[in-house]
């Protein structure tokens, strides 16, 4: 077994998530997810998550220790998600790792949340095509990322210019009566959905939108014109066929999404799309990504969904890649940094 032992922690929002990795293989990622404490509240409240972080902790690391068969001595470095994020809740991952880094008397990496959602697929299709166009979909982001080196960073091109995709996935399944966090719920339900039923708008692709936002997104106007139909239907004493409206909605958000993105690519001169966060776990999405950049001769990558969303396993690959490629740690008294660019 190659490379360096590395143990990441991740509590950016709503899962303390510790990973464990040796170079690219993966062997262990444990997660804790506060997601049924917020879900009476319909989205994530940053004081339940940070008590949730503080409760988990420890049990969380000695489960990922046991999954992969190590002792924490047997540690080569620390990773610790230290932004963007909730301030509360990074603090709570960046203390734990600190206090281990010290502990243990291991160097200590302070890592980009987007940028480990990046690095986590080496650990499922081995070492990453760089440079890359990375687009990030989740409930707290939607960006889209031009990465040449992920140790260096990631590069924004652009990013929702109001809700992240995943918020959106949320709010329309709110609106259809569908259970928080709503994207699996609609991804199932649009299956058996027409997706040409509806025509819901497409945010910021009109012909004056693209020439000041071409590679950013908007889901707030999609939310809004569903939100308009559903009660027009019933106003009008209509029955909502939720399967249409979900497979409609879906068609718009994916549409825009891989669209955006295959124009990215192009225009960067890349070959490799990665898809991460919660929402590449939608089958619609990934279909339509592999479909649509094939035919542009553009390859795409996307971890399994158990990878793609919040874990410790991804800051752990990032961190891996920066021990492998000889990058400086962070200091021991790293910031949590909740505004850190993108
Ligand atoms: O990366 P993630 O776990 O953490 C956050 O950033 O919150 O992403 C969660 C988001 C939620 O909005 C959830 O509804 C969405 O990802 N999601 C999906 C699917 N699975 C999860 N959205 C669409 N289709 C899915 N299959
Ligand atoms: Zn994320």
């Amino acid at each position: 077994q190659d490379g360096p032992l590395v143990l990441g922690i991740e509590t950016s929002c709503d899962e303390t998530g510790v990973g464990i990795v040796r170079g690219h293989t993966l062997l262990a990622d444990a997660v804790a997810s506060s997601v049924d404490e917020h879900a009476r509240f319909g989205g994530v409240v940053p004081e339940v998550a940070s008590r949730a972080h503080l409760e988990a902790m420890v049990p969380t690391i000695e489960r990922a220790c046991d999954t992969a068969g190590v002792k924490l001595s047997d540690i080569d470095a620390v990773a610790v998600t230290s932004g963007p994020g909730l301030a509360g809740a990074l603090l709570v991952g960046v203390g734990a790792a600190k206090a281990l880094a010290w502990g243990l008397g291991k160097p200590i990496y302070g890592v980009n949340h987007l940028a480990a959602h990046v690095a986590v697929d080496q650990l499922e299709h081995g070492a990453l095509p760089e440079p890359c166009l990375a687009m990030l979909v989740s409930g707290g982001h939607s960006s889209l990322l031009k990465v040449e080196d992920v140790t260096v960073g990631v590069d924004p091109l652009g990013a929702t210019i109001d809700d992240a995709a995943g918020e959106a996935f949320d709010k329309v399944a709110r609106l259809l009566g569908l259970p928080f966090p709503g994207g699996p719920h609609i991804d199932r339900s649009a299956a058996s959905g027409n997706s040409v039923a509806i025509d819901f708008p497409r945010g910021l692709t009109s012909r004056r939108d693209l020439e000041r936002h071409r590679f950013d997104f908007s889901f707030s106007g999609l939310k809004t014109a569903v939100a308009r139909w559903v009660e027009a239907q019933q106003r009008a004493g209509a029955t909502i066929d939720v399967p249409d409206v979900a497979a409609s909605f879906q068609e718009a958000v994916c549409d825009v999404l891989t669209r955006k993105a295959i124009d990215a690519a192009v225009t960067h001169g890349i070959d490799d799309i990665l898809i991460g966060g919660g929402v590449a776990a939608n089958s619609r999405l990934r279909a339509m990504a592999v479909e649509r950049a094939e035919a542009k001769g553009i390859r795409v990558r996307v971890p399994r969904p158990g990878l793609c969303t919040d874990n410790g396993a991804m800051v752990a690959a990032l961190g891996a890649e920066l021990v492998a490629r000889g990058r400086t740690p962070s200091a021991l008294d790293l910031p949590a940094d909740s505004s850190q660019p993108i």
